[in-house]
């Protein structure tokens, strides 16, 4: 049929149309081509490194990067090391000594949105401090107005008494400017504290260590409900402290409220944490009863899994540097390999060190010595910087350019940008997996076939591949029976305290007389 029609054409058509064919045979080619390389081009890390224009460099640096790789079978048995971490933090006989301290919240069980009522709530734990004010309506209905305040650096590490002094008048400008300060109500009020707290009930709880840059001298050891009521009293304010949550609680109870399958409560952000719902047959040190429901939210405290020294074989040179010039040493080990706080920090170092080694920034040694410049300095590659260099794709890097004008590098060249965004990949990539296989942790001692995690914190929220990472290398360290599903919280420590803090007023109110928080907090349950 086609040699019918071919020879049924005149010459000069035919030599057009072997033209057109030709022609258009090319054009694929080259848009093949084009399209091939643009797509070799977004590839990740590898195909970027390899283009450095010194590729006897490619493999020093990929020598630096290499310490920063964990295979799976190390995540594997890294698991089975944070298990055993665990147990000990469960058990009475060796919860004192343990690193990662499993702290039974008296939380019993999670809301089912039937919740109501008008609390406040106050939120402390990272670099800001929030106060809110949320209205429960039931039917999963929450309304909700806030307010963020800055704790300022001196008072962060300054003396305790002054810092729930800074909280409550705080409180206070927040409830003048609602017009709730002198309307006769005595407001419940939620306290969503980020720290590692001993609770004796859902309003009594001891401080054991401060974390993430504070160090308020007069806490430890102490009832920080105490200390805010006192604060709250001295200023004549109408508030009522009823209950205590970590960040993790809230934001597995915020998640929980609208979706019942939830039992994990994460937070990556300035600090990593995460609590579960545990059976209470496997809580040795719960001293409660054992009523139905058999069962308690346990905040981990994993940021501290390996302050006892069995992470030492996957830290890096890096990370040691970290932790001596951190305000805590020897301290929250795990935290400081995955969170907010320091995973700028992280990249700083390589890259100083890179620098050093005449690895990067060729182009600029003669310029580069402004040591006043913020690579120079602690901190100064800030964490939201992985998150935005790590957001180019293909070869512009004009997010990464910038970023590094930023800290000092004037016309960065493309291997400068390219090698940079290559060390912030590893460095989140790495966070992502250690955090990804902390909770297949959780997932499978959970073991029920369907479990959702709560997740909040700025680096979840704003890394552009931490979640597609985590969830990765969660699909080979999950047990194959479960499904699992990652969900953003959405604004759980606010929520979240408020859910808990409602039941516990309610009921307490309902039974002012023989209230026992414990009776309370199963009420959490229907
Ligand atoms: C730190 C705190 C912990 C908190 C976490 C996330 O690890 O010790 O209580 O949940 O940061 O904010």
């Amino acid at each position: 049929m086609s040699l019918d029609l071919v020879s049924t054409l005149p010459y000069d058509s035919i030599t057009s149309l072997v033209r057109k064919a030709a022609y258009g045979l090319v054009t694929t080619c080259i848009l093949g081509t084009a399209v091939y390389a643009g797509y070799r081009v977004a590839l990740p890390e590898k195909h970027l490194i390899k283009r450095h224009r010194h590729p006897e460099l490619n493999d020093q640096i990929e020598k630096v990067l290499d310490s920063l790789k964990i295979s799976d079978e190390q995540l594997i048995h890294m698991m089975h090391i944070l298990e055993e971490e665990m147990n000990a933090g469960l058990s009475p006989v060796t919860h004192k000594k343990a690193s990662v301290k499993m702290f039974p919240t008296y939380v019993r069980n999670i809301p089912n949105g039937t919740e109501v009522g008008q609390v406040l709530a106050l939120d402390l734990g990272g670099t800001n401090f929030r106060v809110l004010l949320i209205d429960l309506h039931g039917n999963s209905k929450i309304e909700l107005t806030s307010k963020i305040f800055v704790i300022p650096q001196s008072t962060m590490i300054g003396d305790g008494k002054h810092l729930f002094r800074h909280l409550a008048e705080c409180l206070e400008e927040f409830m003048q400017k609602e017009n709730i300060l002198n309307s006769g109500t005595c407001y419940p009020l939620g306290f969503t504290f980020s720290f590692p707290c001993q609770q004796e009930s859902l309003a009594s709880a001891r401080l054991t260590a401060w974390t993430k840059g504070f160090s308020c001298s007069g806490v430890v050891n102490e009832d920080v409900v105490k200390l805010l009521q006192e604060a709250i009293n001295e200023k004549g304010i109408n508030a009522k402290c009823v209950s205590l949550v970590n960040d993790t609680v809230g934001t597995l109870m915020a998640c929980a409220y609208k979706d019942p399958s939830t039992a994990i409560g994460l937070i990556l952000g300035t600090g990593t944490n995460a609590c579960y719902i545990e059976s209470l047959d496997r809580v040795g040190t719960w001293n409660g009863d054992y009523n139905e429901p058999k069962q308690v939210i346990i905040n981990t405290e994993w940021g501290a899994f390996g302050d006892n020294g069995r992470l030492k074989h996957l830290r890096t040179k890096y990370d040691e540097e970290i932790d001596i010039s951190s305000i805590n040493p020897g301290k929250q080990i795990f935290e400081k390999m995955i969170s907010g706080m320091y995973m700028g920090e992280i990249v700083r170092l390589i890259i100083l060190d890179l620098l050093q080694h005449e690895l990067l920034f060729l182009g600029h040694r003669d310029t580069y010595s402004d040591y006043k410049a913020a690579l120079y300095n602690r901190g100064g590659f800030y964490t939201k910087f992985v998150s935005t260099v790590e957001t180019d794709e293909g070869i512009k890097f004009s997010n990464t350019r910038r970023v590094l004008e930023d800290i000092g590098i004037q016309n960065p060249t493309y291997d400068d940008c390219a090698i940079v965004q290559h060390i912030c990949r590893q460095v989140s990539k790495r966070a992502a997996r250690l955090a990804g296989a902390g909770l297949a942790v959780l997932i499978n001692r959970i073991g029920k076939s369907n479990i959702t995690a709560g997740v909040d914190g700025s680096l979840y929220r704003f890394h552009p591949r931490f979640k597609r990472n985590m969830e990765r290398c969660m699909e080979t360290l999950v047990n194959k029976d479960i499904k699992f599903k990652l969900t953003l919280s959405d604004d759980g420590s606010g929520k979240g305290a408020a859910m808990v803090a409602c039941v516990a007023e309610r009921i307490f109110e309902h039974d002012k007389e023989t209230a026992d928080y414990e009776t309370l907090t199963k009420s959490l349950i229907n």
